[in-house]
């Protein structure tokens, strides 16, 4: 007979810090992941305020969504940023060739986008334009953002009705350049960003993180090339996009509902292997940047399923279940025992694009799993980071495909407490674990649980949810903590005593 799984914690080796960031979100110019599900501009019927869905932002609110990076994704290599200032009715409509070929009205631009991260108390990432734009133009940019004195585009910007300059906390050059950013080797890569980077001057107190785009999933070319070649520049850190798909094939990605356990576990295990492509890189950047001081940003990563039937491919609509919350904590866990380097990471996408936090339509919203996810973490921003080990972790095994049952993180949060993050990945076997923090056992434990009957249950407009979080309680008896962990089940708690 297997033991009993045993969850140990050390809180007498605090590791590094998790930051915030770690919960960090994206906003694309996709489908109606910003017009519509979040911007229906100030004329709606749909409450607003300047434009922003007041529904949408409160849920954001209380999530306390960070910092939001904008506006791509692949859209940022064709974004201008002139044609996002001024008049909303005068500016330019393009054609959004990456996402569907649908019109841009660049409605949402430069100061509609600093509202709405000025609205949920967050910081602003910008994604420069490398592709298709110019050091020049990613110059002029950042002056007209940050600038304080007179220029001809500050002005500009005051004109357009923002008098002090917007706060830019992060700045990339470029996004997938090894990719729609312009299918580049990673040696002309570093070139165009030495390049441009030279270029990219703001006031002192307003100068952002630069990040240099980087490589995806496994690969660890980039890392490489770029640890070495951006020596001597101004360099914070390097971006990484990793996203799961169930079948690992892009024909064929497989379903986000209706799928059987075999997709369940190769979904689940195929984001484990996060852990390894982070693990690879950052120990290249240790190579190369001992100290430090370099970012290992994920600021893509989520589900990519297959589209859903009926709406535009190039949308990338799909639902969201409660194997999405099991995939969002997985990625928690990992960014967690990488606090010391990924100090960022950004889920694809905020609003009904990919693995999105909400669903919309028309002035209706519906609040995903993976938005519950993100939800039961919060503690855990800013949190010191604690180590933490499962013995005896049961295997989960379902064909050939196999992964631990288990996985756990823990932190100190700001407020004191002692935090602990658990999934259960088994779609059929509840587990239960022991406490022991130190050689104590803790008294209780209190937070909230997320599961479901069906490993694709799911929240849909219009229906009552069938993934919410529920209060749990355990206490401990006989002088041992055990924490009882339903099949498919996402668990935070404070431990207590
Ligand atoms: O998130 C959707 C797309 O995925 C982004 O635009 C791109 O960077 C990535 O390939």
């Amino acid at each position: 007979l297997a033991a009993d799984p045993k969850l140990v914690i050390n809180p007498d080796q605090p590791g590094p810090v998790i930051h915030r960031n770690i919960y960090g979100q994206f906003a694309e110019h996709l489908g109606t992941g910003i017009y519509e599900g979040m911007w229906v501009g100030p004329e709606s019927k749909i409450p607003n305020v300047r434009g922003w869905r007041k529904d949408v932002v409160s849920a954001l609110k209380d999530l306390k969504v960070p910092l939001v990076r904008w506006p791509g994704g692949c859209f940022a290599d064709e974004y201008h940023w002139r044609d996002g200032i001024g008049p909303r009715n005068k500016r330019p409509i393009k054609i959004n060739t990456n996402w569907g070929g649908v019109p841009e009205t660049n409605a949402v631009g430069t100061h509609e986008f600093f509202d709405l991260v000025e609205q949920l108390g967050a910081e602003a990432y910008v994604n420069g334009n490398l592709g298709t734009g110019s050091a020049q133009e990613m110059s002029e940019w950042l002056e007209y953002m940050t600038g304080e004195g007179k220029s001809t585009l500050t002005d500009l910007r005051r004109k357009n009705g923002r008098d002090k300059p917007f706060r830019v906390h992060y700045f990339a050059v470029g996004n997938e350049s090894w990719g729609c950013g312009g299918n580049m080797r990673p040696e002309y890569y570093v070139d165009l960003y030495r390049q441009a980077v030279t270029f990219l001057k703001t006031p002192e107190k307003n100068r952002p993180l630069f990040i240099a785009s980087g490589g995806h999933d496994a690969r660890t070319d980039w890392t490489e090339v770029l640890a070495k070649g951006l020596k001597g520049v101004p360099f914070d850190a390097i971006s990484h996009h990793g996203y799961t798909l169930p079948t690992g094939k892009w024909e064929k990605k497989g379903s986000a509902v209706g799928f059987p356990e075999a997709e369940w576990i190769s979904t689940l295990a195929h984001t484990q292997r996060v852990d390894e492509w982070v693990r690879k890189n950052t120990a290249i950047l240790d190579q190369h940047d001992p100290a430090r001081k370099v970012g290992f940003y994920f600021d893509e990563w989520g589900s990519w399923y297959d589209p859903e039937p009926g709406s535009n491919p190039g949308f990338l609509v799909q639902r969201n279940t409660l194997r999405d919350a099991l995939l969002a904590a997985l990625h928690f866990h990992v960014f967690h025992a990488h606090a010391e380097r990924v100090k960022m990471s950004n889920v694809a996408q905020m609003v009904n694009v990919l693995q999105a936090m909400i669903l919309t339509s028309k002035d209706q919203l519906v609040l995903t799993p993976t938005y519950h996810a993100f939800k039961l973490y919060t503690p855990f921003q800013d949190a010191t980071s604690l180590p933490v080990r499962i013995d005896d972790n049961p295997v989960y095994k379902v064909g050939a495909v196999e992964m631990p049952g288990l996985s756990a993180t823990a932190a100190r949060g700001k407020d004191g407490k002692l935090y602990v993050g658990l999934v259960n990945a088994n779609a059929n076997q509840p587990a239960e674990l022991t406490v022991q923090v130190g050689s104590t056992s803790p008294k209780a434990a209190r937070g909230q649980l997320l599961t479901a009957a069906a490993m694709d249950a799911q929240n849909e407009l219009g229906k009552a949810p069938q993934v919410l979080p529920q209060a749990y309680e355990a206490q401990a008896a006989g002088g041992r903590l055990t924490l009882k962990l339903p099949a498919k089940s996402v668990l935070v708690v404070a431990i207590e005593g």
